[in-house]
């Protein structure tokens, strides 16, 4: 099984994320750090301790705090993508038996690289706040990991926060940037071009076989999903962050294609924007590995049977 560590600014799909995570069999969750985003770094960590009480792996995954606030811009919450609570209103009440563990989540991604050189994968699906931070105290970390992948981005599509960004770019576009051009390789970008295309319809979730997990999934996609649903007219939701770990775990659901990459950070209408330069327009040497097509029926198997584990 790959040793991976999930990066997550608990929101819905880091959920479903967290659950794919931490079930399959292909994986070795190590531990999960957390990052501001969707909602506030403090319910991210919340959202992720209770996800994890809830599969019972608590006791095994330690879940290790980050960044408050993106490097140089305000907070920008998603509180109506993903509620007020981030899981869409599921567990309310629910009481996580664990406590974060100590330490800061960007020391905490260099120490395991130390730890584990070569073998460890990051799977980001927040904003990449806390891996720009790690970059600046360890400038070496790509020469100690075994690859990055990460949630973010619209290379050829539309944005979802403005017409061109992506939520996760959007949010930390100069932490974006830092770690696009670190020498990570390979540095895997699964973007809103197969995101959209990897659903999770009511009826899928109507048929998992009943469990906590069925019961939490149902309750914190429901606004999603409905969501979705007023803009597509289709009962279902995008699957953006489980992709990114599905990705790390089987590649062959993606089809990747190497090119340049920029962000774009001092615009008056696309910051944040991924350019992914397709047709080597600006001649210069790639340096993201950009996800353009999904096997989605593949993808959607997968999810369901490893979740179900
Ligand atoms: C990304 O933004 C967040 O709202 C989701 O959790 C996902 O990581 C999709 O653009
Ligand atoms: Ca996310």
């Amino acid at each position: 099984a790959r040793k991976i560590l999930l990066d997550v600014d608990t929101g819905v799909d880091d959920a479903l994320a967290i659950i794919l995570a931490s079930k399959s069999t292909d994986a070795q969750l190590l531990a999960i750090t957390t990052v501001n985003g969707n909602v506030s770094l403090e319910k991210a960590t919340v959202n992720t301790l209770k996800v994890l009480t809830l599969l019972h792996k608590e006791g095994d995954i330690p879940v290790i705090q980050g960044a408050h606030a993106p490097l140089r811009r305000p907070c920008f919450f998603e509180h109506s993508v993903h509620g007020n609570d981030g899981l869409g209103g599921a567990l309310p009440h629910f009481e996580p038996t664990a406590q974060p563990a100590d330490g800061y989540a960007p020391d905490y991604i260099i120490e395991q690289a130390n730890r584990y050189p070569g073998e460890l994968t990051l799977v980001m699906t927040g904003p990449l706040t806390n891996l720009a931070l790690a970059l600046e105290k360890c400038p070496d970390l790509p020469k100690l990991v075994a690859g990055v992948v990460y949630m973010g981005g619209a290379a050829f599509t539309h944005g979802n926060v403005t017409p061109v960004a992506e939520y996760n770019m959007y949010v930390d576009p100069e932490a974006a940037r830092k770690v696009i051009h670190a020498g990570f390789a390979p540095l895997v970008q699964v973007g809103l071009d197969v995101t959209r295309k990897a659903l999770l319809t009511r009826e899928n979730i109507g048929s998992l076989v009943d469990s906590p997990i069925k019961q939490f999934i149902k309750t914190c996609t429901a606004d999603y999903i409905k969501r979705y649903e007023a803009r597509n007219t289709v009962a279902a939701c995008a699957l953006h962050d489980p992709l990114a770990v599905a990705y790390a775990l089987k590649p062959e659901l993606l089809h990747l294609e190497e090119m340049f990459v920029e962000v774009e950070t001092n615009s008056q209408f696309c910051d944040g924007q991924t350019v992914c330069d397709r047709q080597q327009r600006l001649g210069k040497p790639a340096n993201v590995n950009v996800a353009t097509e999904i096997d989605s029926d593949a993808f959607l198997s997968y999810f369901l049977h490893s979740i179900q584990n």
